[in-house]
């Protein structure tokens, strides 16, 4: 900051002398309404706020680079791939999900993983979270179980009995369910989170061929977790704890790395795979499908100026760059929609001029005027398209290969599809595969906790509902959370003997 005196202002640039007292009729008379300076400061703090995210609204951001290490030009012509050193200036936000802007960093709970890569292509978003899967499948469900993550109607507080309800009544969302429940669900801070993209993208390469990938940030400063108790212990001592802690640790020097890492799947094998390749709720088996290394994300900058730099950042996931493309997935299908849309009710009609959003290379369409146009509004140029005037061209290079479709019939969901319909497997994959016995213990005591919260007349209902899904994912993992709740079990299987597991 420099040292120079500068003069105080109003927002017009009139200096004045006095910040503190209001004009008056005599020292002690009513106000003046004169006193123009009250009114502004009055009135500009009135609309100071903005509306929340409806969800992920608490968050923290730090900007970066994104270094290529690797070659895979043999999937993408993305020109920030085109080359192994290649760097492009990022922007990352975290964020949970259900809780206001206010809320504590340590709730269980997803964590978003928001990249805005600045590239020469323009910007490119990966809106993704720190779990390579989702609740649901389709974009029709989304606020229905975010209702069930956000407040009861009429008690205004959370409500273990909507979340368990809801979760029950979808059995696609088990998969998430454990990751969520298991001590990934309360991340120590942001820094020791893997990202993932999630959903299935294409990359299309230099002769327009096409395949399908997904993308995984991994951690370089290992995966570190609260328990449920710890990061209960943490709500009260301190709600900002890992906002606190990345700033901490970019000040200190102490920059936090992810690789990124992609698997590939040509557009054969995603007709062959055994799960629906673009069903959110699935991974891809690494063995089938092996990390491919791409680059390293640092982040070394905390924002200087949190509400300019992220609170108004934008994230889309329709912001792809040439050499990167969508998917058939559904719930990307919607996203695509969902987000500008946001952006347009959150931040106006021209969010992509706000500073932290404007792509830095060049922009050149037709769009004009709507509130708040700051960046010169086309100038004279012609505001129409074609035209006798100007240069600009629509490239039919940036062409995508055309997408071959499995069918043309019109239709809805069919869960008896093959591939479709298995809800199961997966989860108990993730409990023999990926968790280990610690893990699972933590994981069946979290689940039994949060259970524990079901009340009101349809609470058995619920609970035996949803032991169905984890019986049918891994018995071992139904018997330990039914004995947890104190459930009878013989209902659900006559005559089979108790395993006792820590819950
Ligand atoms: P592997 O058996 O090859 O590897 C297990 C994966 O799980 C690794 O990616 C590991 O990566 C991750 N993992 C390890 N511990 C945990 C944990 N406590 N919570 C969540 N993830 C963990 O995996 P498969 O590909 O055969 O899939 C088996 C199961 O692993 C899946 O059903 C899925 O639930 C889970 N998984 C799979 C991922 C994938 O993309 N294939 C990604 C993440 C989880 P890391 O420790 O670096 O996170
Ligand atoms: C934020 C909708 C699924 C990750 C948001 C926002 C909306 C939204 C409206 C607020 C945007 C804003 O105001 O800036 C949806 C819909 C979904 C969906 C409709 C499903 C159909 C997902 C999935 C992921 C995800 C599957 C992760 C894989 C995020 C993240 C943010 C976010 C990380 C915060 C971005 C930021 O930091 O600004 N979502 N979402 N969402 N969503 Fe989703």
């Amino acid at each position: 900051m420099s040292n120079e005196t500068r003069k105080l202002t109003t927002a017009s640039g009139r200096p004045y002398f006095e910040n503190e007292n209001t004009q008056s009729a005599g020292p002690r008379g009513p106000l003046l309404l004169q006193d123009y300076i009250l009114h502004e400061k009055m009135a500009h703090f009135n609309r100071e706020r903005i509306p929340e995210r409806v969800v992920h609204a608490k968050g923290s951001g730090a900007f970066g680079t994104f270094t290529i290490t690797h070659d895979i030009t043999k999937y993408t012509k993305a020109k920030l791939f085109s080359k192994v050193g290649n760097q492009c200036q990022v922007l990352l936000r975290f964020s949970t999900v259900g809780g206001e802007k206010g809320s504590a960093d340590t709730e269980r709970d997803p964590r978003g993983f928001a990249v805005k890569f600045y590239t020469e292509d323009g910007n490119w978003d990966l809106v993704g979270n720190n779990t390579p899967i989702f609740f649901v499948k389709d974009p029709k469900k989304f606020s229905d179980f975010i209702h069930t993550q956000k407040r009861d109607p009429r008690t205004n507080c959370k409500s273990a009995t909507m979340i368990w309800d809801f979760w029950s009544l979808n059995p696609e969302s088990l998969h998430q369910v454990l990751f969520l429940m298991s001590d990934r669900g309360t991340p120590f801070g942001y820094r020791h989170l893997n990202g993932y993209g999630s959903h299935t993208f294409s990359l299309i390469n230099a002769e327009n061929e096409r395949v399908y990938v997904k993308f995984h940030f991994k951690t370089q400063q290992g995966i570190k977790n609260f328990t449920n108790e710890e990061a209960g212990d943490m709500r009260g001592k301190d709600p900002d704890h890992a906002q606190r802690d990345l700033v901490e640790a970019i000040d200190r020097g102490d920059f936090p790395r992810w690789a990124l890492k992609i698997q590939v799947m040509t557009e054969q094998q995603a007709r062959e795979f055994r799960f629906n390749p673009f069903d959110l709720t699935k991974i891809w088996p690494h063995a089938d499908y092996p990390l491919v290394d791409v680059g390293v994300l640092e982040l070394n900058e905390v924002p200087n100026n949190y509400f300019a730099q992220v609170e108004q950042a934008a994230f889309a996931p329709a912001h792809i760059v040439d050499g990167i493309g969508y998917s058939p997935d559904k719930m990307l299908q919607g996203r695509l929609l969902s987000y500008p849309d946001a952006h347009r009710y959150r931040l106006g009609a021209n969010y992509e001029q706000i500073p932290v959003n404007r792509c830095p290379f060049a922009v050149n369409n037709y769009q004009r005027d709507g509130a708040m146009r700051v960046d010169g509004n086309g100038g004279s140029s012609p505001n129409y398209w074609p035209n006798s005037f100007d240069n600009i061209v629509a490239d039919s290079s940036y062409k995508e290969p055309g997408l071959t479709l499995e069918s043309t019939l019109a239709d809805w969901y069919d869960r008896n599809a093959p591939g479709e319909d298995d809800h199961y497997t997966q989860p108990g994959w993730f409990y023999t595969k990926a968790l280990n016995d610690t893990d699972r213990v933590n994981l069946v005591h979290n689940i039994v906790a949060s259970m524990k919260g079901i009340e009101g007349p349809k609470k058995d209902e619920i609970i035996n509902r949803q032991l169905c899904h984890f019986f049918r994912a891994n018995i071992q993992l139904g018997l330990a959370i039914a004995q947890g709740l104190g459930t009878d079990i013989t209902a659900f299987m006559p005559g089979m003997p108790i395993q006792a597991t820590k819950a």
